[in-house]
């Protein structure tokens, strides 16, 4: 593997051990030895940002780029294709139908190959360039697949993505029109295997996790699910909504917003804005344990606007 130039560091999620070993995409080593598999975090040194107001972020480029300065890489050139600065549509009619005044959606669809995957792989594959990656690989059987391939393909870097036999033709020439190499395994071991074989011994960049038991994902790629919050935040005015309800498989996207919202909250100053997810769905961190007594919007208050600090 090209040696890694140190962009930023990696934390673990459960004892808070930092590592600066830039390709550490298999949790933490020291969890590890205590048979406990737990994923990374980046950490951005709060000092590394300067201080902060909703001033900070140009109007410009209309991508999530715009939060770069809540992102780490600062000084990579993003590889994007415009994704996010997606709607936040109102959903007036389900909502007095299901007694939820002020329901949104935040339409994910439109992200340049149609799902919220493309914030993580823009995130990962401006990584995979930035340390000197020659080849992106990924295990998926649907959309983190495509978005890899796309952006794989927006970097001018070739992408085997591992997915199953079973995976709908469709789906596989999605990820095949966008150039990628599509390799369908029997089993998911099977292409969790064969995915470490080219990471270890070939140095392919992953966007996907491959250990078992599943950690999630690329924790560089995670960090552009903040973007979801920044964005909702500032649709409502700098205000955080009651609930955020996520879709959620290895809740990649459900921490990553997570701790967007936790990071706006520590740049206003105000310990009082809270996120809850919805039911079902539990964060890996302490966000969902928090004293509801914390909260700061109850349903259908309005929310107090929000206090900023340098
Ligand atoms: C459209 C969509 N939403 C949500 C998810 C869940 O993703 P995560 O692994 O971030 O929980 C996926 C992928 O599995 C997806 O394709
Ligand atoms: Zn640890």
């Amino acid at each position: 593997m090209a040696s890694a130039r140190v962009v930023a560091e990696l934390e673990c999620l459960r004892c808070h051990a930092v590592y600066d070993d830039q390709r550490l995409f298999t949790g933490c080593p020291r969890c590890a030895q205590q048979s406990v598999n737990v994923n990374l975090t980046v950490r951005v040194p709060a000092a590394a940002r300067g201080p902060l107001t909703p001033e900070s972020f140009p109007a410009a480029p209309r991508s999530l780029w715009r939060f770069r300065r809540l992102l780490p890489l600062p000084d990579a050139e993003p590889v994007s294709l415009g994704e996010g600065a997606t709607p936040l549509v109102p959903l007036e009619r389900l909502g007095r139908r299901l007694g939820v005044p002020r329901l949104y959606a935040k339409d994910e669809s439109q992200n340049p190959t149609w799902s919220y995957k493309d914030r993580l792989c823009s995130l990962a594959v401006t990584h995979a360039v930035a340390t000197g990656a020659r080849v992106i690989t990924i295990a998926s059987t649907g959309n983190h697949g495509a978005s890899t391939a796309a952006y794989a393909a927006r970097a001018g870097l070739p992408c085997v993505i591992f997915t199953l036999a079973s995976v709908p033709d469709t789906m596989k020439t999605l990820m095949q029109s966008y150039g990628a190499a599509v390799v369908a395994c029997a089993t998911s071991e099977q292409r969790w295997t064969l995915m470490r074989e080219g990471i270890e011994r070939g140095g392919w960049y992953p966007t996907s996790g491959w250990v078992v038991p599943p950690i999630g994902s690329n924790p560089f790629g995670v960090e552009g699910y903040k973007t979801i919050a920044y964005e909702i935040a500032e649709d409502l005015g700098w205000t955080a909504p009651d609930v955020v309800a996520v879709p959620s498989c290895y809740s990649d996207g459900l921490y990553g917003i997570w701790k967007g919202w936790v990071e706006l909250e520590r740049l206003r100053g105000s310990p009082r804005c809270a996120i809850r997810t919805g039911s079902g769905c539990r964060s890996p961190t302490r966000a969902s344990s928090r004293p509801s007594g914390r909260s700061r919007a109850r349903r259908g208050s309005t929310p107090s606007p929000p206090r900023w600090s340098g």
